[in-house]
């Protein structure tokens, strides 16, 4: 099994990833917890598919299991089932000793990492992610919280997870698009800071070494959020792509998914450093290596629509707005500019 430390002023904690690891989640989180009451928080489609295997191996660790299933997508992150489940909580009266286990992708651990911040002003929480794009990016760094209708994550805390977990047999069942929105992470994270792991991407032969890869993006992103846990410096560079990959995603009614729409944004950001001379180019590169991965790389919305929805993004300083954008495959800058401006350099 691989371990990956991730040190924040909340807390420290490990990421761990291997296969077969599932019989071990109950011992795996009784090293960080004494038995108490657990409220697994999971999706329909993976509480059909692991949610049993994974109660019994926590029972077996002396902890009591319940449950709370809402239905899967991102249309779910929202302020009703971040409600519904704290109500849950509450009846069933979990207590500031106990724990929420968050066992599917990145829609489920960040409404559960947010019920769990604001439970009781804050009760400890473990993610057990079962998504690449999970894995590799939104189970780890602590960012917690929902969509509101005006924006994507609008509402939210920092709430570092006690463990993360990784059975890397939980990915074998992902469908082709949704271990395709993981990709376009893994991607992202080589266009920011490491032309190697683009590369092996760029390559297409990543299958055969997918847990050093999960565990090389893992890394950075423990690397990042050590350094910046609250996102006011570096961190916001893991943001490539997804101040027009959030716009997409919320233009689309949240039809087009996370990884598709910050494929779309990625390609968006390339094309707007060429156009306005910061970097060498790269974005051609950037769209082979999606497309062997059938990523999209454009959409239909127009520019006015896509910067209209982009306002709304968290990464709106006053007049300002930070974009992310490529010098090179490996190198990214964040490049803060005025509001008015967004339509001259914007390419899509
Ligand atoms: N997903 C980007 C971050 O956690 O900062």
């Amino acid at each position: 099994m691989i371990s990956i430390g991730v040190d924040t002023k909340q807390r420290a904690y490990d990421v761990l990833i291997g296969s077969g690891s599932v019989k071990d989640f109950g011992r795996l989180i009784s090293e960080v917890k004494k038995p108490c009451k657990v409220m697994i928080v999971t999706d329909d489609i993976v509480n059909g598919l692991y949610a049993d295997k994974v109660t019994e191996a926590i029972e077996k660790s002396g902890f009591t299991v319940s449950r709370f299933v809402f239905e899967n997508g991102e249309r779910s992150k929202n302020i009703t089932t971040y409600a519904n489940i704290l109500e849950r909580l509450a009846q069933e009266h979990f207590t500031r000793t106990d724990l929420i286990v968050a066992l599917g992708g990145g829609v489920v651990g960040d409404v559960s990492g947010f019920a769990a911040a604001t439970y009781l002003r804050g009760i400890d929480f473990v993610q057990l992610p079962t998504t690449l794009l999970a894995v590799v990016d939104s189970s780890v760094g602590g960012k917690t919280g929902i969509d509101l209708i005006a924006g994507k994550n609008l509402a939210g805390a920092f709430w570092q997870p006690v463990r993360v977990i990784c059975d890397t047999d939980f990915l074998s069942t992902l469908p082709d698009e949704r271990k395709a929105d993981g990709i376009a992470e893994i991607i992202k994270y080589g266009v920011i800071c490491s032309k190697p792991l683009f590369d092996i991407f760029a390559s297409g032969r990543f299958e055969e070494k997918l847990d050093e890869c999960i565990a090389e993006c893992v890394k950075i992103k423990s690397d990042v959020v050590s350094r910046d846990e609250f996102d006011t410096g570096e961190r916001r560079l893991l943001n490539l792509g997804h101040t027009f990959g959030h716009a997409i995603e919320k233009a689309s009614g949240m039809t087009i998914t996370h990884g598709y729409a910050v494929a779309i944004g990625t390609v968006i950001a390339a094309k707007t450093a060429e156009n306005i001379g910061i970097s060498c180019p790269c974005s051609q590169d950037i769209i082979d290596a999606l497309k062997k991965y059938g990523l999209p790389v454009s959409c239909d919305y127009n520019k006015e629509t896509i910067i209209n929805y982009a306002l709304t993004d968290k990464k709106r300083t006053g007049v300002d707005i930070a974009l992310i954008l490529p010098e090179k495959i490996g190198k990214c800058i964040i490049y803060p500019i005025p509001i008015e401006k967004l339509n001259d350099i914007v390419k899509l």
